[in-house]
């Protein structure tokens, strides 16, 4: 990668996309496997009866076992060292213990661990015990979205190509993409330039260069796509409390393709096996 440190593009907003060589790119198979071996980590706990914020105390200390900090804990003012949101929570669920997941939930756990400097952000959806069919589909089918947006990213692609296949695969199964929350450029900031839209055109949007690292994070709902925040000022839950499903890579762009810095070491990356299309 011919990159250099200081060396960026601008984003459509004009602000500064910086582009990493091979030392950032090490960093971040680093922090993203951290990330990605605590989500791991978490899976034979998330059964029903366990409180969110048990699980949240198991990832910080993974993390800090691991040599890494949560980058959540303290982000503006963020209480909890990862997020955790069930059914109709749609993102940044806030750890507690009167929260008790149940047989059927479907559940996002998102961490971001800081390691040496560098951010590695990954969520991706657990069950809890036996989980309808209906509810099976919509995780099923936001990690295929989300996987066929990644693999979108190559140079010379643009981020609405990533963008619209998320929301074309949402859409052809009456889903939709929720627009009030973006992925990110990621590195040894935790959100930075560009916004990463899980909606879009081909073609359009920013072009992609060897260096870049984003994340590509959708949020499907099988209701409509709008939210409404709860009065703790961090949780969002559907509108019409429909459920919603998230998965979320940490990733960079290669000379000749994608590297994704947050698969599961275990082989963990969904919950549910590959689904054929639904017929009516
Ligand atoms: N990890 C989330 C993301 O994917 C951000 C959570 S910020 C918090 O970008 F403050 F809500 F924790
Ligand atoms: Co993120
Ligand atoms: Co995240």
């Amino acid at each position: 990668m011919k990159t250099y440190p200081g060396d960026f593009v601008l984003d459509p907003m004009g602000r500064r996309v910086p582009l990493h060589g091979e030392e950032g790119f090490a960093a971040m198979r680093a922090a993203g496997r951290v990330a990605a071996a605590c989500l791991d980590h978490l899976t034979p706990y998330v059964q029903p009866g366990i409180s969110t914020g048990a699980l949240d105390r198991i990832a910080d200390a993974f993390m800090r076992d691991h040599g890494a900090t949560p980058a959540t804990l303290g982000y503006h003012g963020y209480p909890k060292s990862c997020c955790i949101s069930p059914n109709h929570v749609v993102n940044h669920g806030v750890p507690d213990d009167q929260v008790l997941l149940k047989e059927g939930d479907i559940v996002n756990i998102d961490v971001t661990a800081i390691l040496d400097g560098w951010y590695g952000d990954t969520s991706r959806m657990y069950l809890v015990g036996t989980v309808n069919p209906r509810a099976a589909h919509l995780v099923r089918t936001t990690y295929d979205a989300t996987m066929a947006g990644i693999n979108e990213v190559a140079p010379g692609k643009h981020l609405g190509d990533v963008g619209h296949v998320i929301d074309r695969m949402a859409r052809a199964v009456g889903y939709s993409s929720v627009r009030d929350y973006v992925g990110h450029g990621i590195g040894r900031v935790f959100h930075d330039a560009p916004d990463v839209m899980h909606w879009g055109k081909p073609g359009r949007g920013m072009k992609l260069v060897p260096g870049m690292i984003f994340t590509v994070e959708p949020m499907l709902n099988q209701g409509g796509p709008g939210l409404r925040q709860l009065d703790d000022g961090w949780t969002n839950i559907t509108r019409d409390l429909s459920l919603s499903a998230q998965f979320e890579h940490t990733v960079g762009v290669t000379a000749d393709g994608v590297e994704i810095f947050t698969l599961s070491p275990a082989g963990l990356d969904c919950p549910v096996g590959a689904i054929k299309p639904l017929s009516r």
